[in-house]
C-alpha cells in the first residue's frame, strides 16, 4: 500500500489545520466585513435621507421642489453628493425632482409601506444594469403624507470592496500556505534528522558492525535525544552480549577439542600395533576419562544454557541448608582425608526456600573447588548459620587463594585462574559460572574473600525463611 514518510504526514497535518483554520478565519472575516460594510452604507443612506427630509417638512408644507433640494444639499454636504441619487415624489406621486438622471422606480408596496410611516430600504436594478441599494423615507406633515425623499448609491462600492477583499484573501491564504508547508517540512527534516542518523546507524549493525554508535553530542535531551541514548545503550549491551556469546563459543570448542585430539591419539596410539590387554585396559581407561571430562563439560553446558533461556524450573519447597550440607560434608570427607586435607563441618539448623537439588550442587560445587585447590596438609570448613535474617553459607580454605586481578573473573564461564593446572584437576571452569546462576535464581547473593598463599572463603547469603513448614 501507497505509505506516506512520516516528514511528509506531518507536514500534511500541519497543512489541514493550518488550512482549515485560514478558511475559517477569512470566512468571518468576509461576513464581518459585508455585514459592516451594509450596515454602515444604510447608515450613509439614512442621514442623508433624514436631512433632507427635516429640511423640506418645515419650510415647504405644500411639497419640496429640486431647486430646494439641491440647495439643502449643498447647505448640509457642500457638495453634491457623488454617486448618490435623489429623488422627490409630491404628494399626488408626481416625480418632484431628481439629482442625476436616473429614474427611481417607486412601487406601489413601497409607496403603501411609506403611508404607514415605514421607512423602505431595496435592491434596485437599473436599466444599464447598475444595481442600487435605495431608502425611501416619507415626508408627513399633521398625519399626511406631502412627498417621498428616495435616496440611492450603488452598491457596486461595497461589492467592489468584498472583491478586492476575497481576491487578497485568495492570494494571500494560498501563499500563507506554501510559506507554511515549506516551513513545516524543513522543521519535520530537522526534528527527524536524527531518525535517518538512527537507520543509517542501525543498517550498519545490521550488516555486522556493532562498534558503530549514533552520535549523540549537542543532542537535545527530548524524546529523540533519549531515544538515540537509549538506542546506543542498547547496542552497546548486544556488542558486550555478543562478545561474550562469541567468547563462549569459541571457549566451548577448544574446551571440547581438548579432549577429543585426547581421545584421537590415544586410540591411534592403540591402533599402531597390536598390543597386551593391559595397554588396551590403560588406554581405554584414558578415553574413559576424557569422555568423562567432555561429558561434564557438556552438562555444565547445558545446564547454563537452559538457565539462559530460562528453561529451569526452580522446586519451590522449604530446605534446610544444614542438612544439606551435612550430606556434602559425608560425601566428601574420604576425598578429603585421601587428599590429605581436614574437612570441618559447623551446622546451624538454616531454612531457605528453593530447590534441593540445585542447593546441594552449589554446596558440592564450593566444597569440591576447596578440596581441588588445597593443597595437603591444610583445612577446609564449611559451615551454615543464620545472621540477621540472612541463611549464610561459608566455604573456608586454606588453598592457594585466588589473585586479586582474577577475583571478578571466576564467575565468568570457563574462567580458570591457572588453566593448565585446574585442566590437571579436570576443571572445565564452569562450576562457579552455575553457582553464582543458581544463588541468583534463589534471590540470594555469593562473595569470596581470598589471600593468595592463605586461603578463599565463599560465602553465599540466600534470603532466610522464617515461616513453619
Ligand atoms: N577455593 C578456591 N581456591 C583457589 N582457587 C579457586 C577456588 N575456587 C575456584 N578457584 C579458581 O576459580 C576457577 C574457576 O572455578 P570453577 O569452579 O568455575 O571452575 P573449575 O573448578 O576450574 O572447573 P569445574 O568446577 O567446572 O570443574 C578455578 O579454575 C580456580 O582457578
Ligand atoms: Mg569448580
Amino acid at each position: 500500500m501507497f505509505s506516506l514518510s512520516i516528514r511528509a504526514k506531518l507536514t500534511l497535518w500541519y497543512l489541514v489545520i493550518l488550512g482549515s483554520l485560514l478558511f475559517f478565519f477569512s470566512l468571518f472575516l468576509y461576513l464581518t466585513m459585508e455585514k459592516k460594510l451594509k450596515e454602515s452604507f444604510d447608515h450613509k443612506l439614512r442621514s442623508t435621507a433624514y436631512v433632507i427630509r427635516s429640511s423640506l417638512m418645515e419650510p415647504f408644507p405644500t411639497g419640496p421642489s429640486l431647486a430646494d433640494v439641491e440647495r439643502i444639499i449643498r447647505e448640509h454636504f457642500g457638495f453634491k453628493p457623488i454617486g448618490r441619487f435623489i429623488q422627490l415624489f409630491d404628494e399626488t406621486g408626481k416625480r418632484a425632482s431628481n439629482i442625476k438622471d436616473v429614474e427611481i422606480p417607486l412601487s406601489l408596496k413601497t409607496l403603501e409601506s411609506l403611508s404607514k410611516g415605514e421607512e423602505v430600504f431595496e435592491n434596485v436594478t437599473l436599466k444599464d444594469g447598475t444595481v442600487l441599494r435605495v431608502l425611501s423615507v416619507p415626508i408627513i406633515v399633521n398625519g399626511r403624507m406631502l412627498g417621498v425623499v428616495q435616496v440611492g448609491s450603488p452598491f457596486d462600492q461595497i461589492r467592489e470592496t468584498l472583491r478586492e477583499l476575497l481576491l487578497v484573501l485568495l492570494i494571500l491564504v494560498p501563499l500563507a500556505l506554501i510559506g507554511a508547508s515549506l516551513g513545516g517540512l524543513f522543521l519535520a527534516e530537522k526534528a527527524l534528522r536524527p531518525i535517518a542518523e538512527i537507520t543509517k546507524t542501525a543498517n550498519m549493525i545490521a550488516s555486522g558492525d556493532l562498534s558503530q554508535r549514533i552520535p549523540s553530542t549537542g543532542l537535545p535531551r527530548d524524546e529523540i535525544g533519549n531515544l538515540v541514548n537509549t538506542f546506543n545503550h542498547m547496542i552497546e549491551k548486544l556488542q558486550r552480549s555478543f562478545d561474550q556469546m562469541k567468547r563462549f563459543t569459541a571457549d566451548a570448542s577448544h574446551e571440547l577439542k581438548t579432549p577429543l585430539s585426547v581421545l584421537q591419539s590415544e586410540i591411534e596410539f592403540g591402533l599402531k600395533r597390536p598390543r597386551s590387554p593391559e595397554e588396551y585396559q590403560e588406554i581405554l581407561r584414558s578415553c574413559l576419562e576424557e569422555i568423562e571430562r567432555m561429558s561434564k563439560i557438556l552438562n555444565g553446558l547445558l545446564t547454563l544454557a537452559k538457565a539462559d533461556a530460562g528453561a529451569i524450573k526452580l522446586k519451590d519447597e522449604v530446605v534446610d541448608v544444614e542438612e544439606v550440607a551435612r550430606s556434602v560434608w559425608k560425601n566428601f570427607f574420604k576425598v578429603a582425608k585421601e587428599n590429605g586435607l581436614e574437612f570441618y563441618f559447623e551446622g546451624e539448623s538454616v531454612k531457605v526456600r528453593g530447590d534441593k537439588d540445585y542447593l546441594k550442587q552449589l554446596i558440592v560445587n564450593l566444597v569440591d573447588n576447596a578440596l581441588k585447590y588445597t593443597p595437603s596438609g591444610g583445612y577446609v570448613r564449611l559451615s551454615t548459620f543464620a545472621q540477621n535474617g540472612v541463611a549464610l553459607i561459608e566455604i573456608e580454605d586454606t588453598g592457594e587463594g585466588i589473585p586479586e586481578e582474577d577475583q571478578g573473573k571466576i564467575f565468568d564461564r570457563f574462567f580458570r585462574v591457572d588453566k593448565a593446572r585446574s585442566r590437571e584437576k579436570g576443571g572445565a571452569g564452569l562450576g562457579l559460572s552455575i553457582c553464582k546462576w543458581i544463588v541468583q535464581a534463589h534471590g540470594g547473593e555469593i562473595s569470596l574473600k581470598s589471600v593468595p598463599g592463605q586461603g578463599t572463603t565463599f560465602t553465599v547469603r540466600l534470603p532466610l525463611f522464617q515461616g513453619t513448614s
